[in-house]
């Protein structure tokens, strides 16, 4: 592994003439100026409050597998058996797993050698799907009757949506490792599918702590029951095991051998056809307030879009404050919002928990589709700093990108839910933890903006809930401006981030700190909640500005002060697979840390 990772970096040494930064095709002048946010600071006495439940962690129980069972007493076994054992002993619940592999035995075929990862991994993901189809009926039948009473709104959609995605995951999984060869670049997806799947499971779990009704334990149990399975298939995946599935397949070369001379070539390729087709006015859906478009509302051009189109849907949204819940839907796929500038193209919105929302519903812009992408403009959620969580931008899409964005909040701003995301140029404002969530997410030239909270709360920039060793998922922050608004008072402690769940994962490389924030850097989840100290990791890199001296950093075992090779895991190349998806798309990143 790490010698893989040297010989990467060797080879990116060796390439220092190419110039990895990209420039917008048909660059906008567009000034980045912010949206209109109201400056009032309500000062209500609330005492500094956490976003969220207390998090369960995920058992790493590494308990003696048992002993075979004796039905399957066969020789000829023994040594399928014996490989069972192993790849289960590290999974997360190993009788559950050996359980599940037990059953794959009667149906291997003898051409199958014993130790064929790729068959173990695939039958316990059949497994998982088996069982979340049933989880699906189970849903289908929760609004009915009062089986489920929720109290947050939207509990029940937020499951049965988790759900269906976690479904297409699973079966997106298979897909991915089926395809032979695999690469690198596939096990890639079929992790962050899993991953994704796993956070849609806490979620869901989340919405319905407040529920009630007959039907809530049964479904937990079966919620529970199911995505023991994922975590299971994620963690073969994850270990050395999964390193294996590439070798079962036939053709298959060392993992990383395809990527380097490919990429070069297919940048320059792409980057040429979209200068040529980026524009086909007919083709553009425009959306205005003052109805001299096709449509006054963004969410009837979504409507009328095309669903499950693999070609970008353009929708241009015309200068306008637009007052609505927008959602793109996990079948609206490729669609690109395209505004007129942050002060000009506003989306806004005033759910939040308080008001009876669920977190994840509370969105003002809710992207589930997968490729979105948006610039030039501001999404806002005004219901204010006492109204708590309040989302204003929420994505739980895979290769989602947005540039010269304002995304403004209070508490829980920019939920940046699972897969990949990318975000360049820009502005991000909140309180406490305003960019929350377990994607996979890299930030780069963006202006993170702490504001004023409510009197006796603290700021917090992240809250990254990543969940367990497996997942791989987190914030990466890079030539970021970290700052604070003008009138955020120097009483108040700010914070870089704080570990939502045991495996919280934040970096920021190569950025400026301001001075607001706090020497310690990172605080704990609460004052009487010191989880994942030890199991997170917090990253700094060569940061600029008064704020980013590490002299009197918090003292925690997860946290690093990291040198350059440590940033190669956080890299848009390797953090977000970004080299294929970004490559095609009309935003520019830079790949690499420079
Ligand atoms: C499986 O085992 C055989 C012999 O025991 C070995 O030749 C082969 O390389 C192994 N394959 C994998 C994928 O480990
Ligand atoms: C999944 O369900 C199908 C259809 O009910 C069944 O044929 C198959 O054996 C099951 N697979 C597993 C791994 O449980
Ligand atoms: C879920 O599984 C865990 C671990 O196996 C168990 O301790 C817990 O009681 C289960 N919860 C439910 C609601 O079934
Ligand atoms: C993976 O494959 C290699 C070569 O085929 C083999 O030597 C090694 O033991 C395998 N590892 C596991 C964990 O199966
Ligand atoms: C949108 O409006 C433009 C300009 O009026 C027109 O050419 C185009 O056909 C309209 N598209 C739709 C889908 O109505
Ligand atoms: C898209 O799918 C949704 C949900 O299945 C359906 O209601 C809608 O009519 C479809 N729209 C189009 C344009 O096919
Ligand atoms: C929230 O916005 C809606 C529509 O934009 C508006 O009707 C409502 O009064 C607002 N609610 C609050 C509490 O501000
Ligand atoms: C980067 O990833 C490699 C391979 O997964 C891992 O061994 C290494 O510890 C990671 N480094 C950091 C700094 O996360």
């Amino acid at each position: 592994m790490a010698s893989f990772t040297n010989n990467i970096l060797k080879l990116l040494l060796l390439l220092p003439a190419l110039s990895l930064s990209r420039t917008w095709a048909l660059d906008s002048s567009q000034s980045s100026s912010s949206c209109h946010s109201s400056s009032s600071s309500s000062s209500s006495s609330s005492s500094s409050s956490s976003s969220s439940s207390s998090s369960t962690s995920s058992s790493s129980s590494s308990s003696s597998s048992s002993s075979c069972s004796s039905s399957t007493n066969s020789p000829d076994y023994s040594e399928y058996l014996a490989y069972i054992e192993s790849i289960c002993k590290t999974t997360p619940y190993p009788e559950v797993c050996l359980d599940a592999l037990e059953h794959s035995i009667h149906e291997i075929s003898t051409a199958t050698s014993p130790n064929n990862t790729a068959y173990y991994f695939h039958y316990t993901l059949k497994t998982a799907t088996n069982e979340s189809r049933k989880l699906s009926t189970l849903l289908s039948k929760a609004g009915i009757l009062n089986n489920i009473i929720e109290k947050q709104r939207g509990t029940i959609q937020d499951c049965t949506e988790l759900h269906q995605i976690t479904l297409s995951s699973l079966q997106r999984s298979v897909s991915r490792t089926n395809d032979v060869p695999i690469n690198k670049r596939k096990l890639a997806d079929a992790r962050a599918y899993l991953s994704a799947a796993l956070t849609n499971k806490i979620t869901c779990l989340e919405s319905l702590d407040s529920a009630s009704g007959p039907s809530k334990p049964a479904l937990l149990k079966s919620i529970n029951d199911t995505y023991k399975h994922v975590s299971n298939s994620l963690s073969i995946l994850s270990s050395k095991f999964g390193q294996n599935i590439s070798q079962n397949g036939q053709n298959n070369r060392r993992l990383m051998d395809a990527g380097v001379p490919t990429w070069i070539s297919k940048k320059l390729e792409s980057r040429t056809r979209m200068l040529e087709s980026e524009y086909d006015p007919s083709k553009v859906l425009t959306v205005a307030a003052d109805g001299t478009g096709n449509f006054t509302t963004i969410t009837d051009a979504i409507n009328f879009a095309p669903n499950n189109s693999n070609d970008r849907t353009e929708i241009y949204v015309k200068q306008g404050v637009y007052e609505e819940n927008v959602v793109i839907p996990s079948y609206k796929l490729n669609i690109f919002l395209c505004g007129e500038g942050t002060d000009a193209t506003i989306i806004t919105g005033n759910r939040s928990v308080v008001d009876g929302w669920t977190t994840f519903n509370s969105a003002t812009l809710a992207v589930s589709g997968e490729g979105f992408l948006a610039r030039d403009i501001c999404i806002e959620n005004k219901a204010g700093g006492e109204k708590h969580q309040a989302v204003a931008l929420r994505v739980n899409a895979d290769f989602v990108a947005l540039y010269k964005c304002s995304i403004i909040g209070y508490e829980d701003t920019l939920y940046v839910h699972s897969f990949r995301q990318f975000y360049r140029e820009c502005e991000i404002k909140g309180t406490i933890d305003f960019i929350f969530g377990n994607a996979a997410v890299v930030f780069q030239s963006c202006d993170i903006v702490s504001r004023m909270p409510m009197s006796g709360q603290f700021t917090v920039i992240t809250a990254q809930s990543r969940n367990s060793p497996d997942e791989p998922t987190g914030i990466s922050f890079q030539n970021c401006n970290i700052l604070a608004e003008k009138d955020l008072s120097s009483s108040v402690k700010s914070y870089l981030g704080r570990p939502w769940r045991m495996y919280s994962r934040t970096v920021y490389l190569v950025s400026y700190i301001d001075s607001f924030i706090d020497p310690a850097g990172w605080t704990q989840w609460s004052n009487d909640d010191n989880q994942g100290l030890d199991t997170l990791y917090y990253g700094e890199y060569d940061n600029k500005g008064p704020g980013s001296s590490i002299d009197d950093r918090v003292t925690w075992s997860g946290h690093h002060i990291m040198d350059f090779l440590d940033t190669f895991n956080f890299t848009v190349s390797q953090f977000i697979s970004g080299i294929d998806w970004l490559e095609k798309s009309p935003i520019p990143c830079e790949f690499w840390v420079n």
